[in-house]
């Protein structure tokens, strides 16, 4: 059998520390589990402590090694202080996933300048900052992942994107930028992106059957996204098999942007 251990070689996290915020719910709990399952051991950094520790459970109780870092990234000091404690549970992170994030969706005309500045805080500010603090050490190491979780309205004008769309557009450019400083020295950095997925996030867009089956009948695939289908995607961006891979959208979205 040699399967095994090639498959080990190009994908396996074993050894690696990755830092996963919001991890603790949708998205970002399927890539922490994906990551853990993987290997790595994983601390997952959001607001609420229930569901931290319930994922961290999960995780510990499937045999991973996993600790959670509670903390609100919609402040500067927040992302200070959520890094240096998740950085103190196993060591300075080679993955680093951004998922938290918010959509606040108010139309454009009713967007208030604190709509506006808490968007950009926790969809913007704190990947642009977890960047400087961790890029440059994983720069030096040889080896790091940065990954993003952006949106189709990264690229196109959609259910009323407003400050959101415009946060995970930004977010795009800074993976570029990402790649292009960190690159050389074996930090790949690109973003994921997803299509609709039911989670906590678009609870209001969940709510209307028409609309969820109208957003189905958009994917080439026939059906909207769910967490799990991010794991794939996520363990090969983390992994040393997408070393030649930076500064890309990989869109997880069963075929919505194309259609
Ligand atoms: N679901 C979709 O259809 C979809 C589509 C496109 C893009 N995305 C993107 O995918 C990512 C994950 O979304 P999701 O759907 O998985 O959402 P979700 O289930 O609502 O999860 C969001 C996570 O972010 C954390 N979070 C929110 N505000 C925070 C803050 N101020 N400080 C720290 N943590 C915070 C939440 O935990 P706490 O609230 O406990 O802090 C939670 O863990 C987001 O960036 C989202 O924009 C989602």
């Amino acid at each position: 059998m040699i399967a095994q251990p090639y498959l080990s070689q190009l994908f396996s996290l074993d050894g690696r520390v990755a830092l996963v915020t919001g991890g603790s719910s949708g998205i970002g709990r399927a890539i922490a589990g994906a990551l853990a399952r993987a290997g790595a051991r994983v601390v997952v950094v959001a607001r609420g402590e229930a569901a931290l520790a319930d994922t961290v459970d999960e995780l510990t109780n499937d045999g991973c090694r996993a600790a959670w870092v509670s903390a609100d990234l919609g402040t500067r000091d927040g992302v200070r202080t959520a890094a240096e404690k998740a950085a103190d549970v196993y060591g300075e992170p080679d993955i680093l996933v951004n998922s938290a994030g918010i959509n606040l969706r108010p139309p454009l005309g009713e967007l208030t300048d604190d709509v506006w500045d808490a968007t950009m805080a926790v969809n913007l500010d704190a990947p642009f900052l977890l960047g400087q603090r961790f890029g440059p050490g994983m720069a030096e190491r040889g080896y790091g992942r940065i990954m993003h979780i952006t949106s189709q309205q990264a690229h196109r004008a959609f259910v009323r994107s407003g400050a959101y769309g415009v946060s995970k557009g930004a977010l795009e450019s800074l993976a570029r930028s990402q790649a292009e400083a960190w690159s050389p020295y074996g930090v790949t950095c690109n973003t994921l992106v997803p299509g609709f997925v039911r989670t906590p996030l678009n609870e209001r867009l969940s709510s209307d059957p028409a609309t969820v089956e109208a957003l189905a009948a958009r994917t080439l695939v026939g059906r909207n996204g769910l967490p799990e289908d991010f794991a794939g995607a996520a363990v090969f961006l983390a992994s040393r098999a997408s070393a030649y891979v930076t500064g890309q959208a990989v869109f997880v979205d069963g075929g919505f942007s194309v259609h």
